[in-house]
C-alpha cells in the first residue's frame, strides 16, 4: 500500500492498536512482517516414537550406525526413542569425534605415531574440537533435553585485546573500537555535512544520520573525533574521575593497524554473543546422548573395512567381524568414508571425495595462575591477531580458580597446516613466541602443561572439517540414501564446523528413515 492510497502502515497499526489493544496491534505487525519472528521458520523434527508401530503392523528396525560423533550419537538417541535396536560402531577408542574434551592424564596420538598426555590439574579441561553455541543452533535444544547445565561463553570481549603486526603494541578492543568507530563516524558525518549525500538523503534524515553518528562515534561538537573515555584509562575512574588514555593514533595509523577484521569477529550470525558452552567440557553433550543410547549399544576400537548395501539389508565388516541389520547410517567425516571399501556405486564415491578437508589445529595452555584475570583483568573472550596463532582464548568458566587454561592459538587453512607439521615441542615453542608478543614473559615463565591437536592428523577423522566448492550434485546425491545406507554429519548441512550442522542432519535421517520403516511393505 503507498501513502498515496491515504493509510500508511503506522496509521493502520495506531487504529488497530486503539481499536483491539496491544496484542491486536502486535497480531497485525506480524502480518506485515514488522513484527520479531522466526528467522527460520522449520518444520518441527517429531522423533520416532514406539506408539507410531501401532496399528501399522510394522516393528522397529535393526541399525548400525557407523560413528560415534555427534552424529552418530544423535541418530542412535532419536532412533532409540522409538526402540530401534541401533549398534554404533566407532574406530576410536572413545566416542565423541571432533567433540572432544580433554583432561588430566587423557592421551591424544597423532598420525605421525606422537602421543601427548595431558598434564592439567584438577578440574582444568581443553575443549580441543567444538568450544561455543549459538543460542539459536539446535545444540542448545539438546542440552535442555539432555539436562546438560550451559554456562555463558564470552565470544567478545571489550578487555581482551587486538594485535595486528605493525602495531607498536596490543591494544584492547575497546580502544580499537572506538577509534575505527569514531573515526568512520567522522568520515561519515563530514560528508553528510558537507552535503556529499544530499542526493540519497532529505534534511531529516541527514540530521537523524548525524545524530546517530555523534553517539557511535563519540565525536565532539565539530564532527571530530578526538578520543573518547570508551578507548579506557590508565588510571580507573573512582575517588577521581581517573586518567583517560592519551589520543587515539591518527586515522591513517588506525587503519594501518588492519583492526577492522578483528573487531568484527562476533558480528556473524553464528558467532554473536553471548554464546554458551556445558558446564564441565564440551563431551557433556556426547557423554549424555551415550548414557541414553546405553554402552552396551556403543562399541569403540572398530574400524569398518566394508559396507556392503544388500537387496534387504546392509553388512558392515570390521575386521573379522561382520555385523547384519536392516539399514546403516554412515556418520563419518566424508573423506574417511571415501576410503571405506563397499559397494555404494561410483557416483557416491566420486561425492564423497568432493568436499575438500580443513586444517584446524588448537593448542592448550595450563598456568599456574590466571594472571590474565589478576594482571590483564580479562574475564574470558578472545584476542584477535594476525600472527599465525589467529586467536587467544580465555577460559569463560572457573574465574578466580588457582589454574586455568587458554587457547593458545586456533588457527585453521595454512596457519593450521604450519603448526600440525610440527612435533608438540615445536608447535608450543612457536605458540609462546607469537603469545609473548601479547602477553610478555609471563606467557612463556608461567606455563605449567600443554597439549595440541592436528585435526587432520587425527585417525579416523582427517580434518577439523570441510568445505564443498558449491552445495549443489554431490552434496545433494550425498543427502539421500544410497539404498539402504544413508550419509549424516555437519558436512551435509550448511552449518558444517558446528555441533548443531550433525544434530539436524541426524534429525533428517532419522525422519526418513522412520517413515520409510512405517510404510515399507510388511
Ligand atoms: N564453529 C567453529 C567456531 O566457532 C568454526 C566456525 C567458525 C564456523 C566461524 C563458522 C564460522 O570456531
Amino acid at each position: 500500500m503507498t501513502e498515496a492510497q491515504g493509510l500508511t502502515r503506522r496509521a493502520l497499526l495506531v487504529g488497530v492498536g486503539a481499536a483491539g489493544g496491544a496484542g491486536a496491534m502486535f497480531a497485525a505487525m506480524g502480518a506485515l512482517g514488522l513484527a520479531p519472528g522466526e528467522e527460520t521458520p522449520k518444520p518441527r523434527f517429531e522423533p520416532p516414537q514406539r506408539s507410531d508401530f501401532r496399528l501399522t503392523g510394522r516393528a522397529a528396525a535393526k541399525v548400525i550406525v557407523l560413528g560415534a560423533g555427534v552424529a552418530g550419537l544423535t541418530c542412535a538417541y532419536e532412533l532409540g526413542k522409538a526402540g530401534y535396536d541401533c549398534t554404533v560402531l566407532e574406530a576410536r577408542d572413545r566416542i565423541g569425534g571432533r567433540s572432544l574434551t580433554l583432561r588430566g592424564g587423557d592421551t591424544v596420538t597423532d598420525a605421525s605415531g606422537e602421543t601427548q598426555r595431558a598434564g592439567f590439574g584438577d578440574g582444568v579441561y581443553f575443549n580441543a574440537g567444538p568450544g561455543r553455541i549459538a543460542q539459536w543452533m539446535v545444540t542448545m535444544d539438546y542440552c535442555r533435553e539432555l539436562g546438560v547445565p550451559i554456562e555463558t561463553f564470552v565470544n567478545n570481549n571489550a578487555s581482551a585485546y587486538v594485535y595486528n603486526q605493525g602495531m607498536a603494541a596490543p591494544v584492547r578492543a575497546r580502544t580499537a573500537r572506538a577509534d575505527l568507530y569514531g573515526y568512520i563516524a567522522e568520515l561519515l558525518a563530514k560528508a553528510t555535512d558537507t552535503g556529499a549525500l544530499n542526493r540519497r538523503l532529505d534534511r531529516d534524515d541527514r540530521e537523524r544520520l548525524v545524530e546517530f553518528l555523534r553517539r557511535f562515534g563519540d565525536l565532539g561538537e565539530r564532527l571530530d573525533y578526538e578520543g573518547s573515555p570508551r578507548r579506557g584509562y590508565t588510571v580507573n575512574p573512582g575517588l577521581t574521575e581517573g586518567t583517560a588514555l592519551p589520543s587515539p593514533g591518527s586515522l591513517a595509523d588506525v587503519l594501518a593497524g588492519g583492526i577492522g577484521r578483528s573487531v568484527t569477529m562476533d558480528f556473524g550470525y553464528d558467532q554473536a554473543t553471548p554464546m554458551f558452552q556445558p558446564v564441565g567440557g564440551m563431551d557433556g553433550i556426547v557423554a549424555a546422548l551415550a548414557r541414553q543410547v546405553g554402552a552396551d549399544h556403543i562399541k569403540t576400537g572398530m574400524a569398518v573395512t566394508k559396507i556392503t548395501d544388500l537387496p534387504h539389508g546392509v553388512e558392515v565388516v570390521c575386521g573379522q567381524t561382520v555385523f547384519k541389520a536392516d539399514y546403516c547410517v554412515a556418520a563419518l567425516p566424508p573423506n574417511v568414508l571415501a576410503g571405506i571399501p563397499g559397494n555404494l556405486g561410483a557416483d557416491v564415491t566420486a561425492a564423497l571425495r568432493v568436499p575438500r578437508p580443513v586444517s584446524a589445529g588448537k593448542i592448550g595452555l595450563e598456568y599456574g595462575r590466571r594472571w590474565w584475570e589478576l594482571d590483564d583483568r580479562i574475564y574470558g573472550g578472545v584476542t584477535e591477531t594476525d600472527l599465525d596463532i589467529t586467536h587467544i582464548w580465555y577460559p569463560s568458566h572457573g574465574y578466580h580458580s588457582a589454574r586455568g587454561l587458554v587457547v593458545g592459538y586456533y588457527a585453521t587453512d595454512e596457519n593450521a597446516v604450519a603448526y600440525a607439521g610440527l612435533p608438540h615441542r615445536e608447535r608450543l615453542a612457536r605458540a609462546l613466541a607469537q603469545g609473548e608478543k601479547i602477553h610478555g614473559r609471563k606467557y612463556r615463565e608461567e606455563l605449567l602443561s600443554s597439549v595440541s591437536i592436528a585435526w587432520e592428523r587425527q585417525p579416523h577423522i582427517g580434518g577439523g572439517w570441510v568445505r564443498w566448492p558449491s552445495f549443489t550434485g554431490g552434496f545433494e546425491l550425498l543427502r539421500r540414501p544410497a539404498g539402504r545406507v544413508y550419509f549424516a554429519g555437519d558436512w551435509l548441512t550448511h552449518l558444517i564446523a558446528w555441533q548443531a550442522g550433525a544434530m539436524e542432519s541426524a534429525r533428517a535421517v532419522v525422519t526418513h528413515l522412520h517413515r520409510r520403516v512405517l510404510s515399507a511393505p510388511s
